[in-house]
């Protein structure tokens, strides 16, 4: 959870559009007691894009008649109010399908990722019951893969965990011994959340194509990011979301390869939308933001990704120059352009984000049932206790500026040093 605490105020002026009702945050001029000036940026910076990001305007744009005017049900096939949302949702599907490769046919909308995972698992794991029990999967896979395959677990099926390495990633002979003559499915991710780490997902594709097994990714982080081709990579089936690509939250979609559907049970039953596969009124207005941010990713992916990677590069090379004992947690070449992941030894992760109250950061910790727990993915890439709790996530996105890069890495070489200073005099 990320808090701004209240002296995070001080210096800036607050304002209070009438239009709004939260204060925005605009740039100071002022010197900050650190002496470094803020006055190219506005703080607070958001560096935290593999949480979620900001919308894009384009994309609201595209959404907003669907709030208003264009306000119909797409299932309503008997008058032009649901006429209109039907074209607007089959543009959408026609969009994202473009940007993965796909037919538009093969995406099924759903409320999120989460969603897209459990139906993945669950709904294949029900559909090829026949079939086999065994499932291969990962051990830093997203909790809404690890937990459908613990579910999966508690009413008989058998899940294979493969390790990864300190680079973060799994080792295909690994994954060549783990399949049995009763594996159904294989889901590994495309792109991980914490370390921005790259699997091998064409090599993947192509060993669970030579074997008959469906082969599952959570492309989540990739989409848009880096190149993702569903028929490249073999993909029968990939989740999707919109709010990590500046689209809205609550929207996403299930990729799932033509053949591969008589294979897939859903998981909710109603009033057979997409297909028989998702029942439930589609989010109109979620759908069409969610087919334009492909689209504009899809337009802009090679140069941006290229800029986001000089800027998380700059920002690397700034943090490993101006600091001792700085590591980078998984592979620097596989890995996400916007991600850096990196452990400050000595230094605890949440207090030097405490003392980052002008930047959103992740740390490489959880909290759950208000303990702290070490991220379970670093852990996984073997990091001490220590060194995945002195873990920071960097995600840098579409609207991050070499300024915000600047100012941020000045703020953590200044904070580290004095919280380092501090520990060494007790
Ligand atoms: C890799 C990955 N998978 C799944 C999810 C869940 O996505 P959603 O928020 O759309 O349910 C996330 C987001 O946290 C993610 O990063």
């Amino acid at each position: 959870m990320f808090h701004w605490p209240a002296s995070s105020l001080a210096g800036f002026f607050i304002v209070f559009p009438a239009n709004q009702t939260l204060p925005l945050l605009v740039k100071s001029c002022l010197m900050s007691s650190n002496g470094l000036s803020s006055a190219a940026v506005t703080l607070p910076i958001y560096l935290d894009n593999h949480a979620t990001t900001p919308l894009d305007s384009r994309v609201l744009e595209a959404m907003l008649p669907f709030f208003t005017s264009r306000f119909g049900n797409a299932a309503s096939n008997s008058h032009s109010f649901g006429w209109e949302a039907a074209a607007a949702v089959e543009k959408a599907r026609r969009q994202i399908a473009a940007s993965i490769g796909a037919l538009p046919q093969e995406i099924v909308f759903t409320s999120g990722a989460t969603e897209s995972d459990n139906l993945a698992l669950k709904g294949v794991a029900e559909g090829c019951r026949e079939k086999g029990d065994h499932i291969i999967t990962a051990v830093t896979e997203h909790k809404a893969v690890l937990d459908s395959c613990k579910h999966l677990e508690k009413i008989g099926c058998r899940v294979t965990y493969l390790p990864v390495g300190s680079d973060g990633l799994i080792d295909l002979d690994q994954l060549k011994d783990a399949f049995t003559d009763r594996t159904i499915l294989v889901s590994i991710m495309a792109a991980n959340n914490e370390t921005g780490v790259l699997q091998p997902i064409e090599e993947i594709g192509r060993l669970c194509r030579e074997r008959g097994v469906l082969f599952h990714s959570d492309a989540v982080q990739a989409l848009g990011k880096v190149p993702l081709d569903v028929n490249r990579a073999n993909l029968d089936l990939a989740s999707l979301t919109a709010h990590k690509l500046y689209g809205p939250k609550g929207c996403g979609a299930l990729y799932v390869r033509q053949n591969a559907a008589a294979r897939l049970v859903p998981l909710i039953d109603g009033g057979g939308h997409e297909n028989g596969l998702r029942s439930g009124t589609l989010n109109v207005p979620g759908i069409v933001g969610f087919g334009r941010t492909c689209e504009i990713a899809h337009a802009e992916m090679p140069e941006e990704s290229c800029r986001i990677a000089g800027l998380r590069n700059r920002l690397r090379d700034r943090l490993v120059s101006g600091l001792d004992q700085v590591t980078i947690n998984g592979s620097m070449e596989h890995r996400l352009p916007g991600n850096l992941n990196m452990s400050f030894l000595d230094v605890d992760g949440e207090t030097l984000l405490t003392g980052l109250n002008d930047v959103a950061l992740s740390s490489g910790s959880a909290c759950s049932s208000g303990k702290t727990h070490a991220s379970y993915v670093l852990k996984e890439l073997g990091l001490s206790d220590e060194a995945a709790g002195s873990a920071i996530r960097f995600g840098i996105g579409r609207f991050n500026t070499e300024a915000e890069i600047d100012y941020v890495s000045g703020r953590i070489i200044e904070l580290v040093k004095s919280l380092r200073e501090v520990s060494s005099l007790k």
